[in-house]
């Protein structure tokens, strides 16, 4: 493909992906490495966040299940797609990004992993209620019977991507810059397209994603929050095609 990514950065700006350079040096962005501590890290950083960014607990406390059902199965089979962004100071993970190339072949060994895991979840529902709390009984039950129910559907063909930033570390760039350098495979790899299933809620309506030039695939809505805020909740399929991230040189 003869183009550069070169003019990435102002044609990010254009779709509100912005990312602050000058922030960069107090960060390293590297890919996964399973010896430093990286899946642990990972798990603790979704699970902070997976309540429209806030900790997750609420719904359900079986934090490793959790962060398994969500990570695994990108580390088995995808972990050349997944990037991390560590603060070089105290070493902490506090961003990371999961893609994946593997379409449709990744996508049934994903479901078969964490069917897997919900049958394992559903075993233990078995078990006393002392071992297992009430909110995570609920949220099992929600998984298994409403789950693939409230799931937008996706396209065929093309990659994705889920990401997660600490907090306290927001809004400086770092998730442009880890969606960057998915891109950047993505495209010499020349992919067609980029989606991602994002939540949509009054905060970050759809308008927000359509305002940032990604085009809504499909939109479901999810009832997953709904004894813990008083909004609609809405799972998107987002799209966008990946030449729109980079400028032609011809
Ligand atoms: C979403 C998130 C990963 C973005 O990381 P970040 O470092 O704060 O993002 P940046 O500073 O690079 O810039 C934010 C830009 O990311 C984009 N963005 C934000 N949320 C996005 C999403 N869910 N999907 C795609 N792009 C998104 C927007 O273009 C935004 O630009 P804005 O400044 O106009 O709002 C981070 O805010 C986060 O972890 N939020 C809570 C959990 C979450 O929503 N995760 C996303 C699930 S896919």
């Amino acid at each position: 493909m003869s183009s550069e990514r070169v003019g990435y950065q102002t044609q990010a700006n254009e779709y509100g992906l912005e990312s602050d350079f000058s922030d960069f040096d107090e960060i390293l962005f590297r890919r996964f490495s399973p010896e430093d501590g990286d899946e642990r890290q990972m798990g603790e950083l979704v699970y902070n966040n997976a309540f429209l960014g806030e900790p997750f607990d609420v719904i359900c406390r079986c934090k490793r299940w959790f962060s398994d059902v969500v990570l695994k199965p990108y580390i088995k089979f995808q972990p050349e797609n997944i990037h991390v962004a560590v603060h070089k100071d105290s070493g902490r993970l506090i961003g990371y990004l999961t893609g994946s190339t593997g379409g449709e072949e990744f996508e049934k060994l994903q479901y078969q992993m964490v069917r897997n895991q919900v049958i394992s979840l559903a075993a233990s529902l078995t078990m006393p209620w002392t071992l297992f709390d009430q909110s995570s009984r609920l949220f099992a039950a929600h998984v298994i019977f409403k789950g693939e129910r409230e799931r937008p559907t996706h396209p065929r063909s093309g990659v994705h991507w889920h990401f997660q930033v600490d907090k306290d570390f927001r809004g400086r760039g770092i998730g442009s810059e880890l969606l960057r350098r998915f891109v950047d495979d993505a495209i010499d790899a020349e992919f067609p397209l980029i989606w991602a299933e994002v939540t949509a809620y009054p905060k970050k309506p759809s308008e927000y994603f359509e305002d940032r030039g990604w085009t809504i695939y499909d939109a479901k809505p999810t009832e997953i929050f709904r004894d813990h805020v008083d909004f609609p909740v809405e799972t998107l399929c987002i799209t966008k095609p990946l030449k729109s991230f980079e400028t032609t040189t011809h």
